[in-house]
């Protein structure tokens, strides 16, 4: 190490351990310990030249082939060029702890002040043992189980030298057409508030300076789910009750639960692009929620500020950026190449480059990276990645992640013996598409097809028959995929079926049609796979189908005619293993859907929590009333829906005020069936009148529970201001008295209600 090259290191690692041994000592409060530390930061300041402050404000991908010769010229000479000057603070997409040590070194032993890069990447769902897709694991409403699948990705990508994630993504998604939906966690803000929270603390853990735990980033701030019509990157124009009411929940809780990062969007919000938009990130997110970590942009989302006709260049881009709070430039070398000059002429004040600067060093600190920059960087603990252990954690979350959506005769479970199985589709014999899109580090074909999982659960006879496939080629992460309309295999996939007992259909989407840049304007099952469904079907009604896909799909035929549907997602690196034990009864499915599922496109965005209108229904028998001419307005199955093979009855609804004067609830669930099973009791609210008109229900609790054959519980709620009141057309939190409805029960739709009336 060069002798000057170490201030940074010396300055806060040094004082890492010195505050951290005050705090045992001296007993320092949390605010001294803060006081502590941001000192130390404006030590480190004080030394910066201002390119080396803007150095940290600008995040490289990993631009040359790290394990080869440095580059000698082109875009990736100048970026290696940047690097050893100290003008990088964070590179995205290096992976694997010999490529993140060179890069490490190079900051650390090159550079004047030796400051470590922080490691980014999308660790989405898992690193090298994959999870389930992240909406698929929220129809598990596992609080625990999803904490639990972060801890284990965290561990894995800290092992290969990570220490950042982009995830999670807690974006609410209600519009099926976004091929994003997979990677949110469905269209209800409290269940995503909680499912970021717990998200969130699987990443960081409690304490985020162990090597098992990684900074987590909660995206796309703000409203990149509402896209219109679907269309990734498309404009988002919502009025300010959705922005507050539906967007921001999980984005506060986020920051709440003291995420360390945000990363905004690449859409406008009304007009003004999320990545320059001062409203919501000086504002709202570091001003009225105080929120102390920083923001990255997405993907050059800076310099798309000029398509969006928003800025004249990038030397404007960088100027609004700044001012709007985008701590860090992902991609766009706008601040590197801009921000110094931009401050020199007084253009930029100086003092937000420190505030941002100040930011991110914070998080590299609070890491420990001045401690030890390479404290994720072991050889030795790198073999740990994918080890047993870790499959059983994600097979336990890829079972509790599948939605049993249907289930006519009790034709599931199945026997374990005896039976000839006819398996067909493509996918069931799919060890590649389980991944997902975002699937990180995972080895391509790593995870358990259906038809391996069915022969290692079971002594049946299973023939496998691909029927059709769903893609003409695996397209790859990058490229666009190709639907098959190949019809050759049917014949002999219905003489498959022909002898059967009972039939296994697994079709729906190949992992690589949804995610990001996978929009779809036809969601039904892609190709000639709902042909060969029907056909199937005409030969052999004892019909099973297994979903697999990244979106709701519109199957409203199956819905009407298939006995048993089973929604598997896209599952990870254990999802065969998890479909067979659903398929067998080993786990009795507790999964509930978290996105709608629409009857067609033309339903889309649907949700649960929609208004009333004022013509909700047709009371004069006429075609004045809101609704399709061709559609019912229902969805093919609800929010909250999802089947168990035990039965639950809900009783004894009982609604009641405290001394605090919250509304407390009570309601009895009993399991009528002969098997223990698990149930998610969901409690939705109707705020009948307000100063500015609520949704017709709004879920305001949840409780995952076990119940024993015949077993009876009580489950409780309370719910208090925060579940009753709402954000007005201004923005502004109000708690207004009047009469609510209340409904209990296992589905958005459930028929058991009853009424109170708060007073404030
Ligand atoms: C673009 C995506 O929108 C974002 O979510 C992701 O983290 C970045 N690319 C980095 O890969």
């Amino acid at each position: 190490m060069k002798s000057n090259t170490t201030i940074a290191l010396f300055i806060l690692g040094i004082i890492h351990v010195s505050i951290i041994g005050c705090q045992s000592d001296l007993k320092m409060t949390p605010n001294e310990h803060n006081n502590a530390v941001e000192t130390k930061l404006d030590s480190l300041l004080a030394l910066m030249t201002l390119e080396e402050k803007v150095g940290q404000m600008n995040q490289y991908n990993g631009f040359w082939e790290v394990t080869g010769p440095a580059p000698k010229d082109g875009a990736a000479a100048k970026k290696y060029e940047h690097l050893r000057k100290g003008l990088v603070g964070s590179m995205l997409n290096v992976k694997g702890v010999k490529n993140v040590v060179e890069v490490q070194k190079i900051a650390v032993e090159e550079t004047r002040l030796g400051i470590p890069l922080i490691i980014g990447f999308d660790v989405i769902h898992g690193y090298k043992t994959m999870s389930p897709i992240p909406l698929a694991e929220s129809a598990s409403w596992d609080l625990e189980a999803m904490k639990k699948s972060a801890a284990v990705a965290a561990d894995e990508a800290a092992a290969s030298g990570i220490n950042w994630t982009f995830a999670p993504m807690v974006d609410i998604s209600r519009d099926a057409r976004w091929g994003r939906v997979m990677e949110g966690a469905g269209e209800d803000p409290f269940l995503g508030a909680k499912i970021a929270e717990a998200r969130i603390r699987g990443f960081q853990g409690e304490d985020l300076s162990t090597n098992s735990t990684i900074a987590a980033c909660a995206k796309h701030f703000a409203a990149y789910g509402f896209a219109q019509a679907g269309r990734d990157y498309n404009t988002v124009d919502i009025g300010t009750s959705t922005l507050f009411n539906q967007v921001f929940p999980p984005f506060k809780a986020a920051s709440k639960a003291k995420v360390k990062t945000f990363m905004n969007a690449f859409n406008i919000l009304n007009g003004i692009p999320a990545t320059g938009n001062s409203f919501l990130q000086r504002d709202i997110l570091k001003g009225e929620w105080g929120f102390e970590g920083f923001v990255i942009s997405d993907w050059g989302s800076l310099k798309e500020m000029i398509p969006h006709g928003y800025a004249k260049d990038l030397t404007q881009v960088a100027e609004i950026a700044v001012n709007a709070g985008s701590d860090m430039d992902m991609e766009s070398y706008a601040y590197v190449e801009e921000l110094v000059k931009l401050v020199n002429d007084g253009v930029v004040k100086e003092s937000l480059v420190d505030d941002a600067v100040k930011r991110i060093l914070k998080v590299k600190f609070e890491l420990g990276l001045f401690d030890d920059p390479y404290k994720y960087c072991s050889i030795e603990r790198e073999k740990t990645i994918g080890r047993p252990e870790l499959q059983e954690a994600v097979l336990d979350v890829a079972k509790k992640s599948i939605v049993l959506l249907k289930n006519e005769n009790q034709l599931l479970p199945l026997k374990k013996n005896g039976l000839t199985i006819g398996l067909i589709g493509s996918l069931a014999g799919d060890k590649d598409s389980p991944l997902g899109s975002w699937r990180a580090a995972a080895e391509s074909n790593s995870a358990v097809s259906v038809l391996e999982g069915l022969q290692k659960y079971s002594g049946n006879t299973i023939h496998y028959d691909k029927g059709v496939d769903v893609l003409t080629q695996n397209p790859g992460f990058l490229m666009e995929a190709e639907v098959s309309y190949d019809k050759s295999g049917f014949k002999s996939a219905i003489a498959t079926a022909k002898k059967s007992d009972v039939v296994i259909m697994v079709l729906g989407e190949h992992g690589f049609q949804s995610g990001e840049g996978r929009s779809r304007t036809q969601i039904g099952l892609p190709g000639v796979q709902q042909e060969l469904l029907e056909e199937i079907y005409k030969v052999n009604k004892n019909l099973i189908l297994i979903l697999n896909n990244g979106r709701p799909l519109a199957i409203p035929w199956a819905a009407e005619n298939i006995p048993s549907i089973v929604e598997a997602w896209h599952l990870g690196t254990q999802s065969g293993n998890a479909i067979a034990e659903v398929l067998y009864g080993d786990y009795n499915p507790s999964g509930k859907l978290t996105m709608s599922f629409p009857r067609s496109v033309g339903q889309v965005p649907i949700m649960y929590n929609r208004y009333n209108t004022g013509r909700p229904i047709n009371a004069e028998a006429n075609v004045f009333w809101s609704h399709y001419s061709d559609e019912l307005n229902e969805p093919l199955f609800p929010f909250g829906h999802g089947l168990s093979y035990s039965t639950f009855k809900y009783e004894n609804l009982i609604v009641n005020s405290n001394s605090k004067n919250e509304i407390t609830v009570s309601v009895d669930i009993t399991n009528t069936s002969k098997i223990e099973g698990k149930e998610v009791v969901q409690v939705y609210i109707h705020d009948l009148v307000a100063s500015v008109a609520r949704p017709i229900k709004e879920l305001k609790g949840f409780e995952l529970i076990k119940l024993k054959a015949g077993e009876t519980k009580t489950v409780s709620f309370v719910l208090s201001k925060e579940e009753l009141g709402f954000y007005n057309n201004i923005g502004k939190w109000v708690v207004e008295s009047g009469d609510f409805k209340i409904f209990v029960g296992g589905s958005s739709e459930t028929r058991l209600e009853t009424h109170f009336t708060y007073t404030n």
